[in-house]
């Protein structure tokens, strides 16, 4: 173990009210983070408050309740703008979350310039939502989806990314943090590379957001994709992060109410962004909760946040490794609270059923990015990840449940 805690982690502990439940009779360790963080009272409350407060729709009405509605959805806007560093609130567009971010890049930005011939270049550890979109779009224009290798210890292969960034390239599409397997790739040099070609860097930051702070100015790309339930906010809501120039030039996503200047049956005329990529009543307690979620995170700090984190990974990969028949699937230099591992020959989903009955929740099977679990050569893993609110205790839990896992199949 390394140095003391950055972060009172009872304190945080106690602002988490579903931390107290037991499952099958034992105190609920929550190793699932990667999947879906859970939410604190704030952000509980935030939600409440503006339901029981001041719920109108937004941007519409010139009565009071409508008008405390769109300067709540408009400050969380602001939040989030700076909680990325954003050089204006304006570049932040609403979405359902990373996944819609991601499609609305493919099908505004991409999709009209995109001939037959034309690549878009991902990673070999992305997430089906940075795989899928992509592959569509070169279904629909004969484009071409060139993959960045990765090797075994799953970091990327920085000398192929060089070479295979040519003119045909059209964006480069490339994951903050693998949610498979912790990776944290070298964002601010992959842009700088993509950048002395002349190619459009989109990041997928859904895991990144809630563990380590993000300066999308620092980092150099042009999109930057989040959602709000990964960082302890509420489903349903996600930003895209978008350098204005490529917002404005680019054609709506969806087209509907409040996304317009001015309609007639001859044509339409629209906002400008964001609100012409938030066509109808958007998810505005969603933007509530996400503001709050931003403030508690700013409260705790990212970098203790990050630095907390990066103790109960350095403890866990070392207390996990003592286990019979662990190993971990990913062991990057540079790596996030993720671990995942294959236990002997137990299948992944026999070992997360097992372990809930010790009340340890993990995630079990390709993670939403099949083509990771494949090069390893694997049906699937099992995978622990980590949260601010996670013990060191809560790690020995695991290990225990996976002893004992390990002994029923000797
Ligand atoms: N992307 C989510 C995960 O990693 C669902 O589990």
């Amino acid at each position: 173990m390394t140095t003391g805690p950055t972060l009172d982690v009872e304190k945080v502990r106690a602002d988490f009210p579903i931390l107290q439940r037991t499952v099958h009779g034992k105190p609920l360790v929550y190793l699932d983070t990667a999947a879906s963080a859970q939410r604190p009272l704030a952000v509980i409350e935030a939600i409440d408050g503006f339901y029981r407060n001041h719920n109108a729709n937004i941007h519409r009405g010139v009565h009071t309740l409508s008008q405390e509605a769109t300067e709540d959805y408009e400050q969380a806007r602001l939040k989030i703008s700076g909680f990325i560093n954003a050089p204006s609130e304006q570049e932040c567009v609403f979405t359902r979350g990373t996944t819609e971010s991601i499609n609305l890049v493919a099908h505004s930005f991409l999709r009209p310039h995109l001939q037959a011939g034309d690549e878009i270049l991902i990673s070999w550890m992305e997430h089906h939502s940075n795989i899928v979109p992509w592959q569509l779009l070169c279904e629909e224009t004969g484009a071409v989806l060139k993959v960045v290798p990765m090797n075994q210890h799953g970091e990327l292969e920085m000398d192929a990314l060089e070479e295979m960034l040519t003119e045909r390239v059209k964006l480069l599409a490339v994951v903050h943090i693998s949610n498979a397997l912790g990776t944290i790739n070298p964002v601010a040099e992959i842009c700088t590379l993509a950048k002395q070609h002349g190619i459009p860097v989109l990041v997928d930051g859904a895991q990144a957001t809630p563990h380590q702070a993000v300066d999308v100015q620092a980092l150099g790309c042009d999109f930057y994709c989040f959602s709000g339930h990964k960082m302890y906010g509420p489903t349903g809501i996600g930003v895209l992060w978008g350098r204005y120039e490529h917002l404005q030039a680019m054609r709506p996503y969806q087209g509907g109410g409040e996304m317009i200047r001015h309609v007639t049956f001859e044509a339409s005329t629209f906002n400008d962004a964001p609100g012409k990529f938030e066509a109808g009543t958007p998810n505005i307690a969603g933007t509530v909760g996400l503001g709050a979620a931003v403030d508690y995170l700013e409260g705790l700090g990212m970098e203790n946040v990050a630095a907390w984190e990066a103790q109960l990974l350095a403890y866990g990969t070392e207390k996990l490794s003592q286990v019979d028949g662990f190993r971990m699937i990913g062991t990057a230099t540079n790596k996030a609270g993720v671990m995942s591992f294959v236990l002997g020959d137990i299948h992944a989903n026999d070992v997360g059923t097992l372990v809930d009955l010790h009340g340890v929740a993990i995630r079990t099977g390709h993670h939403c990015a099949m083509p990771v679990v494949q090069f390893f050569g694997l049906p699937a893993t099992a995978r622990a990840s980590l949260g601010v609110y996670n013990t060191f205790e809560e790690i020995d839990i695991l290990a225990e449940a996976l002893e004992k896992t390990i002994d029923m199949f000797a």
